[in-house]
């Protein structure tokens, strides 16, 4: 439509990436739509431009990995806790940590999972009990404790491409504290005012992100927490509830560059 060729190249294709046919083939420009870090990063030494940047994508990838590059930014997010990575899986839970997140989070509390995508990996922690339990559960795997942004139940994700916000759409569930669309959420247009614009923006350029979804808590009193970014986010709800053609704009991004 904007005159631009493309091809779809599959991962099971990276398998021949030595192969200069292959290497050609790739050569350009790639709108990266896997979450591959290590393919991402050997396509960048191939001389590929990627959509997203292989960096960008490794520290979306993990959420742990999105806060601790975010924490210094100015950008505003919930108290966050990381569990103590463990070798073995029963390595014991110490009294210290136990009590030590539930004075900073107090209950309830959120628990997620460093990777994990659509909601699924994301739980709340009413007590002590239940904290304990999820702290056994995920002994082996990566995964942090946050502050719970109350009421729950709802967020906004926002568009932002080329460093410029695009579009913000407000996800509300009904049975849920998760606002995950893929959960049962329902999109509506958002109007943003210039802090969430900003905030947005902000997360976007220190992650290095050419494309993004960023998702924003709004507590009671309407401060806005950065939740998650997204750098491979689903765009098709937020196309039809704000009626903006994001693939275009992220395709007019790629050629005008
Ligand atoms: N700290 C929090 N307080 C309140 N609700 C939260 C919090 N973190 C996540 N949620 C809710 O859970 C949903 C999923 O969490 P998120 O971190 O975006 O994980 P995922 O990558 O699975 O979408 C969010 O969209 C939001 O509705
Ligand atoms: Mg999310």
């Amino acid at each position: 439509m904007l005159g631009a060729n493309a091809e779809i190249i599959k991962n099971i294709n990276l398998a021949f990436l030595k192969e200069n046919k292959a290497l050609a083939a790739i050569g350009g420009k790639c709108v990266y739509l896997d979450k591959d870090k290590a393919a991402a990063y050997l396509l960048e030494k191939a001389g590929c431009r990627l959509y997203n940047r292989a960096k960008a994508i490794e520290l979306c990838d993990d959420k742990m990995l999105t806060h601790a590059a975010l924490c210094v930014s100015g950008v505003n997010m919930p108290v966050t806790v990381p569990a103590p990575l463990c070798y073995y899986a029963d390595s014991p839970i110490t009294e210290e940590f136990v009590s030590c997140t539930e004075e900073r989070l107090g209950y309830p509390f959120v628990v997620k999972q460093n990777r994990g995508s659509f909601g699924a990996e994301v739980e709340l922690i009413k007590n002590r009990e239940e904290f304990l339990l999820a702290e056994n559960k995920l002994r082996l795997t990566p995964h942090f404790y946050q502050q719970f942004i109350a009421p729950g139940g709802e967020d906004v994700r926002c568009i932002v491409i080329g460093g410029k916000f695009v579009c913000a759409m407000k996800r509300k569930s009904t049975g849920d504290f998760r606002a995950n669309i893929e959960l049962g959420g329902r999109g509506e247009r958002f109007e943003a005012d210039e802090e969430l614009v900003e905030m947005c923006e902000l997360a976007a350029k220190t992650l290095g992100l050419d494309y993004c979804g960023v998702d924003v808590l709004l507590s009671r009193d309407d401060k806005k927490y950065l939740c998650e970014v997204n750098s491979n986010a689903l765009f098709s709800e937020a196309e039809r509830v704000c009626a903006v053609n994001i693939a275009k704009k992220f395709a007019e991004l790629i050629i005008s560059e």
